[in-house]
């Protein structure tokens, strides 16, 4: 057996003066292996943000106060209205943008997309109503497209996590980086943080050899892009925005350059794209202006009558829901990722499955543990001039959250959101679509209702299921 690197004294010495020593119970028995993964483990947790966080004196918002006091934030609606801007003014300055090699793309795919019941990444799901494209080909097509007409590389950040990201870089490489360049696209992998024990705040372990570990959330990506190179890399190529989308949303507008071109004229560091809330408590985080800074508070902590609040026309007072689309300035990145404490955590209460004192194997059915998480958007408030653009749910957001059989945000109301879009694209060119046909049109085809029409021929019509590709 060799050595491990780490000694048991060393690692004794950081963990006991935060009471965390127990995790080393299993150690005499460990091989090497084992000893070294866990001793990269600890190494890799700051233990006095931990304790602060245990102990619960990391600054707590108050979100019903917060939700009281929340007005509708600086934003332009869908008709365009609520800027100095028109959305052709905007379109003209995001195209300028993209066509200077000025934008870079984001993908957060950490999430084990435990709901939907989909044991791989969920950026492989096949989403394409027609095609069976995955969505991680449905975002590269994009790119494609993108790059196509403006005559550009846009460099694509594809963030993973220790769940995710190995079959997802196997992905890539076996599906030749889905026709992107390799140099292009950068996978790197977010970081990650300890569940505790509820009650006792002690680590809890998920084998003997290892920390019961989880993904830092969404906002983990701010200092993975910069622990990994990717803002270095976006400041070497003169990327400027990068717009960063959810992987799990088929009708995310990847790189749009109307929102790019608003972000830009709203002198913005981040601007977020919404949708209208169907109805008051739609579970969406609630993008709010609160004590003149833009915030978002997610609906579990947005009290019934914060979200039940209209104005005098009756419209709800907090109207804008959060779709995880937005465009952040690399500036205003490389300057969050400096200062540890500019994203907050949130805690969740979860099952954490995990072995016990005597190293039995323990099930919980209740929740037993906290897990701590950043979330990206908590970015908002401190960024200057941040801004909000509306956009309409039947374009923009159709996501892939819950297994078949739920009455939301299934992958089959999402392919039927991408072919009712595309239908409407082809009627409005002229063209007719049999009815209960579904349609699909590639972004290498038409990456808007204005392409399209310039490529149909007159009379078009379709009679069964159809896909408009590039080939
Ligand atoms: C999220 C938003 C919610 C918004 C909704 C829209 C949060 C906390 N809430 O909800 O306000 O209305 O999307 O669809 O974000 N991810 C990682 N690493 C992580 C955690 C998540 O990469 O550690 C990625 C996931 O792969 C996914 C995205 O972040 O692409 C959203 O995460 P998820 O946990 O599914 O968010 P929701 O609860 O659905």
């Amino acid at each position: 057996m060799t050595e491990s690197k780490v000694s048991k004294q060393d690692l004794h010495a950081i963990l006991a003066p935060h009471d965390q020593q127990d995790v080393l119970r299993f150690w005499d028995d460990l091989d090497s292996a084992g000893r070294d993964q866990l001793a990269a483990q600890i190494a890799e947790i700051d233990f006095d943000e931990l304790d602060q966080l245990i102990a619960g004196q990391d600054a707590k918002r108050d979100f019903a106060a917060m939700a009281a006091r929340a007005m509708s934030p600086p934003s332009v609606k869908a008709d365009g209205s609520g800027a100095a801007w028109s959305a052709a003014d905007a379109i003209q300055r995001g195209e300028a943008a993209l066509a200077a090699g000025q934008v870079g793309a984001v993908l957060v795919a950490g999430g084990q997309g435990t709901r939907l019941g989909f044991d791989q990444p969920k950026g492989m799901f096949p989403i394409g109503p027609v095609s069976n494209r995955t969505l991680f080909q449905f975002f590269a097509d994009r790119l494609i497209a993108i790059g196509q007409k403006y005559d550009v590389e846009v460099p694509w950040y594809v963030m993973t996590s220790d769940a995710t990201d190995a079959e997802t870089r196997q992905y890539f490489e076996d599906n030749d980086f889905l026709g992107l360049k390799p140099e292009q696209v950068r996978i790197f992998k977010q970081g990650t943080m300890p569940a505790v024990d509820a009650a006792s705040g002690k680590l809890l372990m998920a084998s003997k050899d290892s920390l019961a570990l989880s993904p830092d959330g969404h906002g983990g990506t701010v200092r993975a892009l910069q622990r990994n190179g990717c803002l270095d890399d976006a400041d070497r190529r003169g990327v400027r925005y990068l717009a960063y989308i959810q992987v799990d949303n088929p009708l995310a507008n990847l790189c749009d350059p109307a929102l790019i071109g608003h972000h830009i004229l709203a002198s913005s560091e981040m601007t977020t794209q919404v949708v209208r809330k169907r109805y008051p408590m739609e579970k969406v985080g609630n993008v709010a202006l609160v004590d003149g800074r833009v915030e978002i508070i997610e609906y579990s902590d947005l009290p019934e009558s914060a979200a039940n609040a209209t104005t005098d026309d009756g419209q709800l007072q907090l109207w804008a829901g959060n779709i995880g689309v937005h465009v952040i300035n690399v500036d205003f990145l490389n300057r969050m990722s400096q200062s540890s404490g500019a994203l907050p955590f949130h805690r969740a209460s979860k099952k954490v499955a995990h072995v016990d004192q005597a190293g039995n194997s323990v099930d919980p059915d209740v929740p037993n543990a906290t897990k701590f998480e950043r979330f990206i958007f908590d970015l908002l408030p401190a960024a200057e001039n941040a801004f909000v653009v509306e956009s309409l749910p039947s374009e923009a957001f159709a996501p892939v959250k819950n297994a078949e059989g739920a009455t939301s945000d299934t992958a089959s109301l999402a392919k039927t959101a991408v072919s009712d879009l595309h239908r409407g694209w082809i009627e409005s060119a002229g063209g007719r679509v049999d009815p209960d046909v579904l349609v699909e049109i590639n972004p290498r085809y038409a990456l808007s209702p204005g392409e399209l029409a310039k490529k149909i021929p007159a009379n078009f019509e379709i009679r069964s299921d159809h896909y408009l590709t590039f080939e």
